[in-house]
């Protein structure tokens, strides 16, 4: 757009000069004051394929969310409290936030003015933050949350079901019901506290720290201490039936499962202790500090997703799926990837952590599955078997691509190159290494090649490894067998 206004309009170029001359004279003359020396920080964080998620100049370390919700009326009132550190001078700077009013805003306690353009709320402090600062930022809203269409026609944001709702958030939906730095590089620790009508329930992720009851509503408050990205944030309102076990390993599993589907659900649900100590085996350490499932409604969303500690499955799940959405809390949820360029490195891992579990579970290795998909015989439809070749799992060609097959499928086959080429142990030990080396953090495609190659195991593997990249990760097309 800039692009064509500067060369159709040469005049609206000298203006545009202008004006920048002015605001530099401006900045200039603040900078020179003692108390006004901030810029506003970016609308975006650049991803290569959603350039308005998240924000610049700051980093959150806490979101601390009180939401009401009245089913029958579709109503949402929240009040996110967002602690966070400046990373520059501040004069302003943005939330996300898609759709609901925004009733006020206070910055360390003052009121801060406020406007809204498309998902960005953009917040000005009364007073200028410093580079360094913690800062605390307080904005209350309501209104009717929205559904969010994807790129790929999918359904994310704030779903409403028969008795209640579920929010999920991946890539964009949580900026449907609060207001953050909706984008994987900037993780938090989180409070979500949700009040609804008594009878119901309102399940979220990690520890439920508190339940009580008053005028006919209750309030479920969960934590979250370890470091979460918001598109695995979530909130499930409905006549839940909850169940609390734990691992052999000491890990609270908390299951809210919808009661139409707790009969097809139970045997699969009642494996997860099994499930998560074999993946402990497999990826090192389980991440969080509780773990369960949330089972809605068959329709209620199209896909399962990987929330964390808490993975939600839109009716009963049979084991591989659970296998699938409980190694994304290794995958994904602790080693987070850096922008959604590196989707594969989530769902490469899951779809490779089903081959392994089928491999161990008596049913094809993983080398059969590899095989089957290379020969073209893993889907019944050929469109589906050659759509596994539509492009390199490194580089979807948009944002509507980033949850196909060549993500899924032919990730998971670079995992399993990997394997062939260093062995089991070497391939175990960096798996183990590599979930241990960015846990709680960020990665992405670079550093996983730069990890698995220095891990390798001497020249001759790290020569083999290094003869994936190109065909498997980057190159178009169906890579040669070699
Ligand atoms: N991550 C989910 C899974 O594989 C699938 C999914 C849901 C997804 N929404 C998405 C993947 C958006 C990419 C983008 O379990
Ligand atoms: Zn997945």
């Amino acid at each position: 757009m800039p692009h064509k206004i500067a060369s159709v309009h040469p005049r609206s170029t000298a203006l545009r000069g202008a004006s920048a001359v002015a605001i530099a004279a401006l900045v200039l003359t603040a900078c020179s004051g003692s108390r006004v020396h901030g810029t506003p920080g970016a609308d975006g964080v650049r991803d290569p394929y959603f350039p308005q998620l998240g924000n610049g100049g700051y980093d959150v370390a806490h979101y601390d969310l009180a939401i009401g919700y009245d089913p029958d009326a579709r109503h949402l009132t929240g009040t996110a409290e967002v602690t966070a550190r400046a990373t520059q001078d501040l004069s302003a700077f943005n939330l996300d936030l898609k759709g609901l009013e925004v009733k006020g805003v206070s910055v360390e306690g003052k009121d801060a003015s406020f406007h809204r353009d498309g998902q960005e709320l953009t917040i000005r402090p009364a007073e200028d933050l410093d580079k360094g600062e913690t800062f605390r930022t307080i904005v209350r809203y309501s209104g009717s949350p929205e559904t969010v269409t994807d790129p790929d026609d999918s359904k994310e944001g704030w779903l409403r079901t028969e008795e209640g709702a579920i929010a999920l958030g991946e890539p964009s939906g949580s900026m449907a019901w609060f207001p953050g730095n909706n984008h994987p590089s900037d993780k938090a620790s989180y409070d979500i506290r949700v009040t609804v009508p008594q009878g119901l329930k309102a399940i979220s992720n990690g520890e439920l720290t508190r339940e009580s009851t008053k005028n006919g509503r209750t309030t479920f408050a969960w934590h979250s201490t370890e470091p979460m990205a918001s598109y695995l944030a979530t909130v499930a309102i409905g006549p839940y039936e909850v169940k609390k076990s734990t691992t052999k390993s000491g890990i609270p599993v908390l299951t809210a499962v919808e009661p139409s589907e707790a009969k097809a659900g139970a045997k699969a649900l009642a494996r997860i202790p099994e499930i998560l100590e074999w993946q402990e085996l497999n990826f090192g350490p389980y991440p969080f500090s509780s773990t369960g499932a949330i089972v809605t409604r068959e329709g209620d969303a199209g896909y399962a997703l990987e929330t964390q500690t808490r993975p939600t499955y839109p009716g009963a799940p049979d084991p591989q799926l659970i296998v699938h959405e409980l190694a994304h809390q290794w995958f994904g949820n602790s080693v987070t990837p850096k922008s959604w360029r590196d989707m594969w490195l989530n769902e490469g891992f899951a779809t490779y952590a089903e081959w392994l579990w089928q491999e161990d579970n008596g049913g094809d290795s993983a080398q059969e599955i590899f095989d089957q998909i290379y020969a073209g015989d893993y889907y019944e439809a050929k469109e589906d078997n050659d759509a596994i070749w539509a492009f390199p799992p490194a580089k979807p060609p948009s944002a509507a691509n980033i949850s196909d097959s060549p993500v899924y499928e032919r990730g998971g086959m670079v995992i399993h190159k990997i394997r062939q080429a260093v062995g089991d142990d070497t391939f175990y030990d960096i798996v183990q290494g590599w979930t241990k080396a960015h846990r709680h953090g960020n990665a992405d495609t670079e550093d996983f090649t730069r990890y698995v190659e220095k891990h390798a195991g001497g020249e001759a593997a790290r020569a083999k490894v290094r003869a994936i990249w190109g065909p498997w990760l980057y190159g178009d097309g169906k890579p040669q067998r070699p």
